[in-house]
This record gives structure tokens, C-alpha cells and sequence, in this order.
């Protein structure tokens, strides 16, 4: 059986060369991550937007994503996976956290768990790593409480972002995710760190970058301005579909026997 990466070898990537994080939510996609070389593969609560059809990211459950995360992990063998802790299912308290974090490990196979929060909620961090749980920390734009207070605007406090930062770095998280942080912070955040940044709409200065999936393969209409689409598999997708649909109207298939 090959071993998974592990968050502390994430640890060891930072200042090395730039590495890709992808999102993943199914065992096919998530092995098509693996043999492409993408060694860290989030299941992130955006699954609820992009697989489930959901509007916000707080109607994702934790049970959603434990059963995504089982599913990415079925579809890989060496990749690390580090997947969301949903909207509510860790800010009451650290034993929540912690039994929340466990459950993702447990059944979802997670070799990690990430949590959205500014430096306050670093401590939630902190009492899932004593219970033995690798913490990515995610700062900047969090879209788990950004619809209900400041918005998705661009983070430009430089000091409040070292702040965080520093306080999930304290809290022994092994790696923070910059989202929508102004370039010039997120080179000040990389350089103070010594566990990797990994940015999304945030400059090339991060340690890794993270794209979601969808919007690499042209499967989502609506991708934010920072993503990159790589390929259009939906028009693909749409002509594969409609070319079956037409074999079978016109009886080209199935082919007689
Ligand atoms: O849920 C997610 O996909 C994320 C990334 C956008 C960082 O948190």
C-alpha cells in the first residue's frame, strides 16, 4: 500500500517551487487530479455550489463533504487530502471542532482539515491539532462568512492579514490559504511564514496556488475573473451528450448485432 503525502511534508514544500492545490469532490475527478501530478486535493464546501447545486457555502453540511472526501479518497492512493470544515460545524466550541475534524478523518478519510477564520478563531485550530488533527488555516475572503458580513471584496489590510496569519502559523496549522488577498500582503504573509501560503486570486508571490476544479475544466458557467479555464469540457460534454442523444432518435445506436 503507497503511503499518503502528508501535512507535514506540505509543511516542508514551503519556498521550494510553486505547487498546485485542486479541488476534488468525486473518486473519478479526484483520480484524474492524481495521474495529471496534483498531489494536494481539497475537498472543499464549495462542492455544495459546484455539486449540489446549493447558493451559499453555509448549506453545506459536514456530512456532505464527509462523503465527498470518502469518495476522493476511493478514487486516489497518494494523494493528500485535505478537506473543509463546513459553515457550523466547528465555531461553538473546540470539542465540536474537534469531533467535526474527527469525523472527516474518520469516514471521510481526510489527512487534514481546513478552517476558515481570522486570527480570533486560531484557537479552534490549535485544540484540533492537540487532538492529533493537521490544520490548514484559510484567511482573507471567507466565503463561509462573507455573504453574511463584509462581502467577497479584496482584503487589502496588510497588518490585520499578517495578524491572522501568524496567529493560525502559532496555532500549528501546517499550511494557510490566502483567498482574494491584495498581492502585495500576500508576498508580506509568504515572506514572514515559515508554513506555506497557498493563494487564490492572490498574485504569484504565494508558496502553492489552489483553483477549484470546475473552473479549470470550463465545467462551470459563472467562474470567478482570477480562475483560469484550462479546457471547455462543458462544450464537450454537451456534444458528447447531444451526439447519443441524436444515435439514439435515429437509431445509429444501438448498432444492430
Ligand atoms: O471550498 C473551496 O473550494 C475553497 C477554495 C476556493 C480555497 O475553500
Amino acid at each position: 500500500m503507497k503511503r499518503r503525502i502528508t501535512a507535514a511534508q506540505i509543511r516542508e514544500w514551503k519556498g521550494g517551487a510553486p505547487f498546485p492545490m485542486i479541488t476534488a469532490y468525486d473518486a473519478p475527478f479526484a483520480s484524474i487530479c492524481e495521474e495529471a501530478g496534483v498531489e494536494l486535493l481539497l475537498v472543499g464546501d464549495s462542492y455544495g455550489m459546484v455539486s449540489l447545486g446549493l447558493d451559499a457555502t453555509t448549506q453545506v453540511e459536514l456530512d456532505d463533504l464527509v462523503r465527498a472526501s470518502a469518495a476522493v479518497a476511493r478514487g486516489t492512493q497518494r494523494a493528500h487530502i485535505v478537506t473543509d470544515l463546513p459553515f457550523a460545524s466547528f465555531e461553538r466550541s473546540d470539542e465540536h471542532a474537534i469531533a467535526s475534524a474527527v469525523r472527516l478523518v474518520k469516514y471521510g478519510f481526510a489527512g487534514s482539515v481546513k478552517l476558515e477564520g481570522d486570527g480570533a478563531m486560531a484557537k479552534r485550530a490549535a485544540a484540533i491539532v492537540a487532538a492529533g488533527i493537521p490544520v490548514m488555516g484559510h484567511i482573507g475572503v471567507r466565503p463561509q462568512t462573507a455573504a453574511l458580513s463584509s462581502g467577497f471584496r479584496r482584503q487589502r489590510d496588510g497588518d490585520r492579514l499578517l495578524e491572522d496569519a501568524v496567529a493560525f502559523e502559532r496555532a500549528g496549522a501546517y499550511a494557510v490559504v490566502l483567498e482574494m488577498v491584495d498581492d502585495d500582503a500576500a508576498r508580506r504573509v509568504t515572506k514572514k511564514l515559515s508554513i506555506p501560503t497557498i493563494g487564490i486570486g492572490s498574485g504569484a508571490e504565494c508558496d502553492g496556488q489552489v483553483l477549484v476544479l470546475h473552473d479549470v475544466l470550463g465545467l462551470y458557467p459563472d467562474p470567478p475573473p482570477f480562475a483560469k479555464r484550462y479546457a471547455d469540457l462543458r462544450t464537450i460534454c454537451i456534444d458528447a451528450v447531444r451526439a447519443y442523444g441524436e444515435g439514439v432518435r435515429s437509431r445509429q445506436f444501438p448498432e444492430a448485432r
